[in-house]
């Protein structure tokens, strides 16, 4: 056993875990059971002993955050569980508190089940995202206390529905770049659950920002996070149905938009036109930066993807994209570079993960990078 561990510092690091839904087998609970603790007057103690449980009940479980947006009902059952066994193990009483608690999610548990597939069924049939789960994630370095919290629905299966390492880099080289974002128009092509959006929004200031994706229920759920985050994306601001095929929609452009200072949009690369842009061009003409990340996946999406960039870089007025991208397929990222440069693109990368301030915790598994893409003709000038 090392030295004691301050218990506040103990609490915070669990806490943090559990609010990124950090599974209990890798978490700071774990591989801190064999630890001691340290509390103000200096008294010394283990996990087992009451005062850490009594603590864990109203440090952890009922912090404001996890009690407003809880974590998955099977999280807390293992944390506490954890919790609980090593009581056990070491023949300790456990705190009267935590055991009705755990009785709780257990019974909660078990009228839950077999909700999922019938959530499914609903969301299937309205379009509408029924989130069962939030993590809360701390960004270090900004403010003291910098939470970003996201809702999931764990039964809708789409990447949509996933915060990917590479918008929590994009968010990050804004930080680190902060006179490329601030004050300027930007627009987000598949802000998926819009953790770039909400960072960017809540530290950078854009003059406007209009975060994007496609899906009813993507757009919805990206819609919802951003007013979470206390982003102030004001009501659902999606616009005029103009097409409504395969629970994909085009929501028009409102006079209003164009004043709007954060709003969300849906642009689905499959569906938008040259023409679409044009008819929408007091809207999309200002914007002077284009950012995304994790879009460039798959080979037929890199080249949507990439042709709706053309179609923007067409618009009058100059404009620059920042795409960060975890690099997963050689031939994928070959496909971006051919078909950027058939589209009269320049790419060039401007930042590596390692390159970038880390302020989230992630894991990357494979390289991460940042590309900068402007129009060929734009170097000249540059
Ligand atoms: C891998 S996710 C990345 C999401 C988010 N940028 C992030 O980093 O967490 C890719 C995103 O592209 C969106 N997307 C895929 N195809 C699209 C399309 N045809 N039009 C618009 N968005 C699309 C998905 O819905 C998803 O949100």
């Amino acid at each position: 056993m090392g030295e004691a561990i301050g218990i506040e510092d103990a609490l915070s690091r669990i806490l943090r875990d559990y609010r990124e839904m950090i599974p209990v087998g890798t978490s700071s609970l774990k591989n801190m059971m064999d630890d001691a603790f340290r509390d103000e007057k200096g008294e010394v103690f283990g996990m087992e002993d009451i005062r850490f449980q009594s603590l864990f009940y109203d440090k952890v479980i009922n912090d404001p955050t996890i009690q407003k947006y809880p974590p998955l009902l099977r999280t807390s059952k293992d944390y506490v569980q954890a919790l609980m066994r090593c009581v056990e193990d070491r023949h300790e009483e456990l705190h009267e508190e935590l055991i009705y608690h755990y009785l709780d999610l257990l019974n909660r548990m078990k009228s839950s089940a077999g909700l999922p597939s019938q959530m499914a069924a609903a969301m299937k049939e309205d379009g509408i995202s029924a989130v069962d789960c939030y993590k809360t994630y701390q960004m270090e370095g900004e403010a003291k206390e910098d939470l970003y919290t996201i809702g999931y629905a764990t039964t809708f299966n789409s990447v949509g529905m996933t915060t990917w390492e590479a918008g929590f880099l994009l968010a990050e080289y804004a930080l680190d770049h902060k006179e490329q974002f601030r004050g300027k128009r930007i627009l987000e092509l598949g802000s998926g659950l819009g953790i770039t959006c909400a960072v960017i929004c809540r530290h950078l200031h854009p003059l406007q920002y209009i975060a994007s994706d496609y899906t009813h229920t993507i757009i919805r759920n990206l819609h919802r996070n951003l007013i979470i985050n206390d982003v102030d994306v004001g009501e659902e601001n999606f616009g005029e149905e103009e097409w409504a095929e395969e629970g994909k929609y085009f929501f028009g452009v409102d006079e209003d938009d164009v004043k709007r200072s954060i709003l969300v949009k849906s642009l689905d690369w499959g569906q938008i036109s040259r023409k679409t842009l044009e008819q929408h061009s007091a809207l999309y003409s200002p914007v002077e930066c284009i950012v995304a990340a994790d879009v460039l996946y798959d080979p037929d999406l890199t080249e949507l993807f990439l042709t709706v960039l053309g179609f923007f870089f067409e618009l009058p007025g100059e404009r620059v994209a920042y795409v960060a991208q975890t690099m997963r397929n050689p031939s994928t990222m070959r496909h971006f570079e051919e078909k950027a440069k058939e589209l009269s693109m320049h790419v060039e990368v401007v930042a590596t993960e390692a390159q970038v301030g880390r302020r989230f915790r992630y894991q990357p598994t494979t390289d991460l990078a940042i590309f900068l893409i402007i129009r060929r003709d734009a170097t000249r000038e540059t």
